[in-house]
């Protein structure tokens, strides 16, 4: 059988900001079966429990915080990474509202002090930064964002990662510029926009399924606010195959692919908090949830779609999983940690390239 991307990432050094979080520790994971020598760097697992702990895989772990541009500039240039995957950041919107400061701070500051610790030490030849569907000016409308759409945020969280991507605009066009790759640098610049991502191992504050699985796990009745509100569900595999396509093409030196791409699920899987929630429940029957009205609820977006056609186009890059296929790995991951205390992360990845290949995607063959 054939390598997954094309063996890319054997022996290649990968340094992953945000190892300790949701998708960093499955990201990590994934490059670690693939052969990487893989370097974590991040604040203290942000919950407990938490994906990484739980996982327990061999590679370096780096404790530090990003806006720490000394600690941050000593982590590149000690291990000398060929590929920077940068996901710590603050990634929760009410808790942007609480803390804006910490929020720019992490979000935009602490992805200049990543950039220039890759500008200063030259031995990076990609960097991935990963933002959000959320950069996007959000108009409420019902057409997918295009990776041309203007940025914008009207929470302090969406506004950082618009932010994050004018300054990765900024930076590859100034010191990474795709034009002079070769000759006056050897950096490869892209960003990349995934919507709400969900899997097993995330127990974060504030989002709709460690919310449910939390209540779930007491028997308790979860309160859902937004139940109306539209997001794109995915895997969490399935946004992380295609930033590790992405890495792929970076690192052959492909300079057309310095860019920004959307990762998204296909439109069917565009659906509701309380679809979501409702299907959830035929998985693991002990789910209940009440409907919340809150008179004095922060703003955030209710209809928020990303268009994946270059993605599609472009990458060969093409969701794996269904919206059921979806929910159903997500919830029995949890059903399965509470019943029985076993982590299926390994199990799931593996069906996901089984079903990745049987779909014939670029990736997987
Ligand atoms: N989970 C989603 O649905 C989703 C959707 C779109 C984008 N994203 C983005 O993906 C990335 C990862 O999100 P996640 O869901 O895994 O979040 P998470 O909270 O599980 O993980 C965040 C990680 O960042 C680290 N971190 C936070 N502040 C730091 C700092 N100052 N210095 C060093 N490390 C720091 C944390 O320790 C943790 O490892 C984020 O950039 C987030 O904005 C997530």
């Amino acid at each position: 059988m054939k390598p997954l991307f094309g063996n890319i990432y054997k022996d290649k050094v990968c340094l992953v900001t945000g190892h300790t979080g949701f998708k960093g520790s499955w990201l990590a994971f994934w490059l670690t079966t693939l052969g990487a020598k893989v370097i974590g760097f991040s604040l203290q697992p942000p919950t407990r429990p938490n994906h990484f702990e739980l996982l327990n895989t061999d590679y370096i772990s780096i404790i530090g915080d990003i806006r720490n541009k000394v600690a941050i500039d000593n982590a590149v240039i000690k291990n000398q990474p060929d590929i920077v995957f940068h996901l710590a950041a603050q990634p929760l919107v009410r808790r942007s509202y609480q803390d804006p400061v910490e929020t720019f701070e992490t979000n935009v500051l602490g992805v200049l002090n990543v950039f220039e610790a890759c500008k200063k030490a030259q031995c990076v030849k990609a960097i991935i930064n990963i933002t959000s569907d959320k950069c996007y000016e959000n108009k409420e409308w019902i057409w997918g964002y295009r990776e041309t759409d203007p940025m914008g945020g009207h929470d302090p969280y969406s506004a950082s990662k618009g932010c994050s991507e004018i300054l990765t605009s900024s930076y590859r066009r100034s010191f990474f510029n795709p034009e002079y790759y070769g000759s006056r640098h050897n950096t490869l610049l892209a960003s990349v926009r995934a919507g709400n991502v969900i899997g097993g191992g995330d127990w974060a504050e504030d989002r709709i399924v460690p919310d449910i699985i939390r209540a779930a796990s007491q028997k308790a009745c979860v309160s859902i606010r937004n139940p109306k509100a539209v997001r794109p569900w995915q895997h969490v595999l399935e946004p992380l195959s295609g930033y590790l396509t992405l890495g792929w093409k970076l690192l052959e030196g492909q300079k057309e692919y310095a860019a920004e791409w959307n990762f998204g699920p296909d439109s069917k899987s565009n659906s509701s908090v309380k679809e979501l929630v409702k299907l959830a429940q035929t998985y693991w029957p002990v789910i209940n949830y009440s409907e919340a009205h809150e008179a004095q609820a922060v703003h955030e977006a209710n209809l928020l779609m990303l268009d994946c056609t270059k993605a599609a186009k472009i990458l060969h890059w093409q969701p794996v999983w269904d919206f059921q296929q979806t929910i159903q790995k997500t919830i029995v991951w949890y059903k399965e940690y509470y019943d029985s205390h076993v982590v299926n992360s390994e199990k799931d990845l593996q069906a996901f390239i089984n079903d990745a290949r049987e779909k014939g995607i670029s990736w997987s063959l």
